[in-house]
């Protein structure tokens, strides 16, 4: 197959991309977050085509995307008391909410089960493409199963090309990491860590439950599949330091030899033969905007392994963490 690349100010490329969707193919399409690999959440086939593209396995659930309130309802079979005053503070925005599931949602996007994940995408190529499509889109990030998620057209097209219909070029995503996602059936509980901040939400809602990322429980009844602790991970082995520009220099001192790679903040130093200018320290939300694009990058230049600082939790800092840890992991490969 070959893969269409659609330039998204192009007039004409949103039309064609409805029109994939709307007849059961596949389409990446830009968020604010990351690029996802889009299909009619109604149409099985067309969800089916997802899992196969990514690699996904059927037991890991997809997150359906709308394009309005109403869209939203039409997928739950109740509206947890919580939903008003978080559609009104984030929505649409990087949240998505883990609700009861209608009937009309098809079994193969929730992974048989009872709840489903949904989210309203901030972004004017993702709102006008479900829009006009008008249809639910279930979409995961554009990227094969496990690997680090794409926040660029390239991006998909690395790990995509000849598997899916088309991508919407929108140019790089802006929060570059992906939503969070908090589960409204139990708790409220945050099972990712993302976009939206757990301090945002608890100024909200009060007490919020935090799942443990980094725990290693067996996959099998994880209240997010997604929670498997190994994800978003490049090919190459990374390790984390302490987030201290000394502690990272001495990570790497021992290897300066080798051809390591560093996502390494502005101004720092080490003796590492390759850095990825990821952004200034503290500065999280450049960090997580060019996460991903330094672990591809870093990745694509086969270094010896990849050496990155771990953020505190502390806002989009978390989430970066979060992923970092996933990325490497275990908590174990921590130096
Ligand atoms: O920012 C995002 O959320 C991006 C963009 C494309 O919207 N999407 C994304 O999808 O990250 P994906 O499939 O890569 O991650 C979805 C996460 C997974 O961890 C999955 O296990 C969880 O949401 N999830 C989906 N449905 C769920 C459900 N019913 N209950 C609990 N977790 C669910
Ligand atoms: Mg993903």
């Amino acid at each position: 197959m070959q893969t269409l690349c659609l330039s998204a100010n192009y007039a004409g490329a949103i039309e064609q991309a409805v029109k994939i969707i709307r007849a059961g193919g596949l389409v990446a399409f830009p968020t604010e977050t990351v690029y996802g690999l889009g299909g009619n959440a109604l149409d099985t086939v067309a969800v089916k085509k997802i899992f196969i593209a990514k690699e996904r396995p059927r037991w890991d659930p997809l997150i359906v995307h709308v394009s309005s309130r109403e869209m939203l309802e039409s997928l739950a079979s109740k509206m947890p008391a919580k939903v008003d005053d978080l559609f009104s503070a984030f929505m649409p925005g990087p949240l998505t909410l883990v609700l009861p599931k209608n009937a009309m949602v098809p079994d193969i996007v929730t992974a048989g089960r009872d709840t489903v994940a949904v989210r309203f995408p901030a972004h004017p190529v993702a709102e006008r493409l479900i829009a006009e499509s008008g249809v639910p889109i279930a979409a995961p990030s554009a990227n094969r199963f496990q690997h680090v998620s794409p926040t660029r057209a390239e991006h998909v097209l690395a790990d995509l090309d000849g598997r899916i219909e088309a991508v919407l070029d929108g140019g790089p995503c802006p929060i570059g990491v992906e939503s969070t996602v908090l589960d409204l059936t139990a708790g409220p509980r945050i099972l990712r860590q993302g976009g939206v901040t757990a301090e945002q939400l608890r100024r909200l809602l009060g007490k919020v439950d935090a799942g443990d990322a980094v725990s290693h429980p067996p996959e099998k009844g994880l209240p997010s599949p997604g929670m498997v602790s190994r994800h978003y991970a490049p090919r190459t082995k990374l390790v984390l330091s302490d987030g201290q520009e000394d502690a990272l220099a001495e990570v790497v001192q021992p290897w300066s030899e080798q051809e390591v790679g560093v996502l390494l903040p502005s101004g720092w130093h080490t003796a590492a033969p390759l850095s990825f200018d990821w952004g200034r320290w503290g500065d999280w939300s450049t960090l997580a905007a060019r996460l991903y694009a330094g672990l591809r990058w870093l990745d694509e230049q086969e270094p010896y392994f990849i050496v990155a600082p771990l953020p505190p939790e502390e806002g989009l800092g978390s989430a970066i963490r979060q992923r970092l840890l996933k990325a490497a992991s275990t908590a174990t490969d921590r130096v």
